[in-house]
Formats: structure tokens, sequence, C-alpha cells
């Protein structure tokens, strides 16, 4: 299938980059808990996780997503659960897209009734029409339109995850 780059190495660098130093300020002192979302966040979450300057720990929460098709079926499912105790801990969920936001409601409301000090969301990509009117992200690194996108952990059909800048398909709108 054919696709385009739209975002490339050094501008996602250069966003994350911001990203980790806002977070660096943000929570300074906090020893925050950063929670990637698997397996989509794995190598946001890696750069992320290195561009910050501050003490902070990395857990990793795996949600089933959509398989092999390109639409949300609204059912998430948790196949692995974090391993640290969230109670009193600055947290942040590390996502790679907000699309529906479906996913992100329902993480957010699992991890928020275990009582952490704090809970607020970094997402490397949001796609903000299709979840008009929600502020559902907190630190947003790029707003991208309603276009499968693939690429820097994204996949489609678990492929495509390993390119090093963000794509998207040229004949696959959603
Ligand atoms: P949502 O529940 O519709 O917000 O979808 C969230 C999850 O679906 C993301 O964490 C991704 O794993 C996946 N997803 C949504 N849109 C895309 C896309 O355009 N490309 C690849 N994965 C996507």
């Amino acid at each position: 299938m054919k696709y385009k780059r739209f975002i490339d190495q050094e501008t996602l660098a250069r966003r994350v980059g911001e990203l980790g130093e806002t977070l660096s300020k943000d929570y300074e002192g906090k020893n925050p808990l950063l929670v990637g979302i698997l397996r989509g966040a794995y190598i946001f979450m890696a750069d992320l996780s290195r561009s910050m300057s501050i003490r902070h720990t990395v857990d990793f929460m795996a949600v089933s997503s959509y398989g092999a098709s390109t639409t949300t079926s609204g059912v998430v499912r948790i196949l692995k659960d974090l391993d640290t105790p969230l109670f009193q801990r600055h947290v942040i969920i590390i996502e790679d897209i907000v699309d529906s936001g479906l996913t992100l409601k329902y993480i957010f409301r699992l991890l928020s009734a275990r009582l952490p000090a704090s809970l607020k969301v970094c997402a490397l990509l949001d796609k903000e029409i299709a979840h008009p009117g929600e502020q559902l992200v907190d630190y947003v690194g790029f707003e991208v339109p309603n276009r499968y996108i693939i690429g820097y952990g994204l996949d489609f059909d678990q492929q495509y995850r390993n390119l090093p800048y963000i794509a998207h398909f040229e004949n696959i709108d959603v």
C-alpha cells in the first residue's frame, strides 16, 4: 500500500524533546510514573523518557486495539495491567494517538480509581476532529488529520511500527 511521510524524524525529535522539557519542569521533585500504553506508545515512550531530566519511573499497560481493522470497535480489553501501585503517585498516561478517545477514557477511569496524587495524559498525536469539543489530552505533540496513520510505533496490521517518521496511507480515510 502507498503511504506518504508527513512528520519527519527531525521534527519528531524536536517536539518530543520539547515535551520532555515541559514535563521535567512541571513534575520537578514529583518523581512521576509514566504509564506507556502498548504497543503503539513504545517508541514515543522511550524517546520521551530519555528526553526528561528529572527522576521518574516507567511502567506499561497493554490494551486491545483495532486488530486488523482501521476503525474502533469501542471495546477495550486489558491484556496486561501495571505492576506499579498508583496510590498517591503522580501519573502520566503516555499514548501514541487519540482518535475517538474511547481507549483513553476507559484507561483514565480505570487508573483514576486507584487514587493517584494526579493523573494527566501526554499523547504524541491527537486527531481532534474525531472527538470534537472534548479536551482529552494535557500534553500533545501534534494535531493530525483524520487519516490512518503509521510509523514511530503506530501500526497497520502490526506492520510499519519501525518507520522512523509518521506517515499516512494515501487511499485510507477513516
Ligand atoms: P481510540 O480509542 O479511537 O482513541 O483509538 C486509540 C488507539 O487506537 C490508539 O492508541 C492506537 O493504538 C489506535 N489507533 C487509532 N487511530 C490510529 C491510526 O490512525 N493509526 C494507528 N493506530 C491508531
